[in-house]
């Protein structure tokens, strides 16, 4: 049976909430009352869009400093990765997939039946992206090397030159690169443009959905060279026939005023990235690896089971995370920031006297225990 599921969608989308939810990965919601846009003009049907409204197209490519006939529209980036590793890979292909990774990028690459194979960013070296193990396991039939720029869960930045030199290697065995960075615009300083730039071989995905606020316009794309971005459009025949219309208006209407949704969003990103990093100094029970950008972060719970951890946090502190075990990392889980900083204050609060609780049983236990031998 071919795999036709994630584990963590499924789980994101029934489990996650919780009064203090920090299970988020994208900032807050941006009100429609405040996106400066006439809704005289807005319609439900459209013409002539089909294989993508020609204003959202162009809005698109603008911001990237591309040609339109390169963006591929689609439905967020979840459909954007779909799209875009279904044109790549055929049955059986090597694919190259960052360990840790989003879940549902391993998903697709299972249901596509390709042959997964892994390379790792480890948590010593900084979740850093080492190329010389990229090196090490690609092959002649290696048909994409796939990763996230920044990196979901641990929000690094992979930095241009890396990027190259995994071109390099996609390139010496005629295979691309996908790189998913629907976190860029996480980074609010030299904002690094998108890889598509480096090279024929990258493919780029990502989506209004993260950083903007707007993740209900479902607005996503790709970044492909023409032809295979042809293919993408042809192949999302059999998947959504055409696109939302009014969808389409309002993110046009969104790329009008896209500085301003970024800076609303980077205040809040700002507040909370300095609450995580004050509150993981005081913590000695968790180890995470500190990012300058980004809308999430990744420690690690030194003592004790992290799942246990999170159900007892979710059912005696109304407070959620994301667990580890969903990026392969059952030691580790997400928080995320952007969404409200009181809420993320005192989720994190909640957090800390969960910890001090379960130390507080682990010596108590370690007490009887000692007595016991006595
Ligand atoms: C790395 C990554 N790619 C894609 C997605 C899906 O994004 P969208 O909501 O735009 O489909 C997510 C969502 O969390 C993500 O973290």
């Amino acid at each position: 049976m071919r795999h036709k599921h994630s584990d963590y969608m499924n789980w994101s989308k029934t489990q996650s909430g919780a009064r203090f939810n920090l299970a988020t990965s994208g900032v807050g919601p941006f009100p429609l009352r405040e996106l400066p846009v006439n809704l005289d003009t807005l319609e439900i049907n459209g013409s002539d869009n089909g294989y993508g409204y020609l204003p959202l197209q162009k809005a698109i490519a603008a911001r990237h400093g591309v040609d339109p006939g390169c963006v591929v529209e689609s439905a967020g980036t979840s459909m954007a990765n779909h799209l875009a590793m279904a044109s790549i890979i055929e049955p059986g292909d090597e694919v190259l997939i960052e360990h840790p990774a989003y879940g549902p990028i391993l998903d697709v690459a299972h249901y596509l039946e390709a042959n997964v194979k892994r390379f790792t960013r480890t948590e010593e070296n900084g979740w850093a992206i080492d190329t010389e193990e990229i090196r090490r396991f690609v092959t002649p039939k290696t048909r994409l090397i796939m990763i996230t720029n920044l990196h979901n869960p641990t929000s690094v930045l992979t930095p241009e030159p890396i990027l190259r030199e995994i071109g390099d290697i996609a390139r010496s065995v005629g295979a691309f690169v996908l790189v998913d960075e629907v976190y860029l615009d996480a980074v609010y300083e030299n904002t690094p443009r998108t890889s598509f730039h480096l090279g024929p071989e990258f493919v780029v995905t990502s989506s209004l959905t993260k950083v903007y606020g707007v993740s209900g316009l479902r607005c996503g794309w790709i970044l492909a060279q023409p032809a295979l971005a042809w293919k993408m459009r042809r192949l999302n025949d059999l998947y959504s026939a055409t696109p939302v219309h009014p969808g389409e208006l309002l993110s046009v209407a969104a790329f009008q005023h896209l500085d301003p949704l970024r800076e609303r969003a980077r205040r809040i990103v700002e507040a909370d990235r300095k609450l995580v990093r004050d509150f993981l100094k005081q913590q000695s029970s968790l180890f995470a690896v500190s990012t300058e950008w980004g809308t999430t972060s990744f420690p690690r719970l030194l003592k004790g089971n992290a799942d246990a951890f999170l159900e007892r946090l979710r059912c005696h502190f109304e407070t959620s995370a994301v667990p580890g075990r969903f990026f392969e990392m059952p030691d580790h889980f997400r928080i995320g920031m952007g969404v409200n900083t009181e809420m993320l204050a005192e989720g994190l609060k909640r957090i800390g006297r969960a910890i001090s609780q379960a130390s507080g049983q682990h010596s108590t236990l370690a007490t009887a225990l000692r007595a016991a031998q006595l």
